[in-house]
């Protein structure tokens, strides 16, 4: 019997200092409520759950700090996770690569392993969480969860709204994967990508891609549909209808 592999201090980035500015207007995404409870909370017990992750970060607004650790206050971890967990809020920034920058900072030296996790993620089961951590801990140095697209992809040239676009390809759909969060990384291989990768415009939406261009080799495992991100008003009707099915079927609250 080979021994397993030894455990490794894994924190769980948080990033949550987005808008939603596709959701429609209102408070920003990840402290608007589903099921009662603040996106931004489902999303950190999803990250505790694992008994992998000792630290989680949050990255709140920029000007809600206070706010964030208000609500984080006002709903407590679950007792066996509390017990296990520590959280820290820090502000984030005006990309979401400077936010998971901003996150990575307040990361302690000893921590090995970091996950990044969308706060707009909030659904993602302790499986998938568990799956990611496992390919770190067998030796990835960055690995995404992801599933196969329903949709055929086109690539177009974009062009004036409303004007139809002229298609310039059709990639293979079974080679294409959607890709999810979290992603797990080899703690100095994601601090090296986000010294190096400079932001651009919008930024990299995408922490794994910042691990490709420093020519690392990144892995897939399997994602999992309750993974989606919460991004237009459709997506929290869904979110919503799977809580509604979780409280029935798993007591989940
Ligand atoms: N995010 C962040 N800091 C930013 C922008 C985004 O921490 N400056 C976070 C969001 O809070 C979210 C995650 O990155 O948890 C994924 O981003 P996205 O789904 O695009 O969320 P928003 O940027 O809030 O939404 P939108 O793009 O519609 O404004
Ligand atoms: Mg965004």
């Amino acid at each position: 019997m080979s021994a397993s592999p030894p455990r490794l201090r894994t924190a769980a980035v948080i990033p949550a200092a987005g808008k939603g500015v596709r959701l429609g207007p209102g408070a920003p995404k990840a402290l608007r409520t589903l099921g009662g409870m603040p996106m931004l909370v489902h999303a950190v017990r999803a990250m505790a759950a694992s008994r992998a992750v000792e630290l989680v970060v949050v990255v709140a607004p920029p000007d809600g700090e206070a706010e964030v650790r208000r609500i984080l206050d006002s709903h407590p971890l679950p007792e066996a996770a509390a017990a296990e967990t520590d959280l820290l809020v820090v502000a984030g920034g005006n990309t979401r690569q400077e936010s998971v920058r901003c996150g990575l900072r307040a990361v302690p030296e000893a921590i090995e392993a970091v996950l990044v996790h969308d706060a707009a993620r909030p659904l993602v089961p302790v499986e998938t969480v568990n799956a990611v951590v496992a390919a770190v801990r067998d030796g990835a140095l960055a690995v995404v969860p992801a599933l196969p697209l329903a949709d055929t992809v086109k690539e177009v040239r974009p062009g004036a709204e409303d004007e139809p676009e002229p298609v310039v390809a059709t990639p293979d759909r079974a080679r294409l994967r959607a890709v999810q969060t979290p992603q797990g990384f080899d703690r100095a291989t994601l601090v090296k990508a986000h010294r190096t990768v400079a932001v651009e415009g919008e930024g990299a939406t995408d922490d794994a891609g910042m691990v490709e261009r420093l020519g690392e080799r990144v892995v897939v495992v399997r994602g999992h549909e309750e993974a989606f991100k919460v991004t237009r008003p459709l997506d929290l009707l869904l979110a919503e209808a799977v809580l509604a099915r979780r409280r029935v079927t798993d007591g989940y609250v």
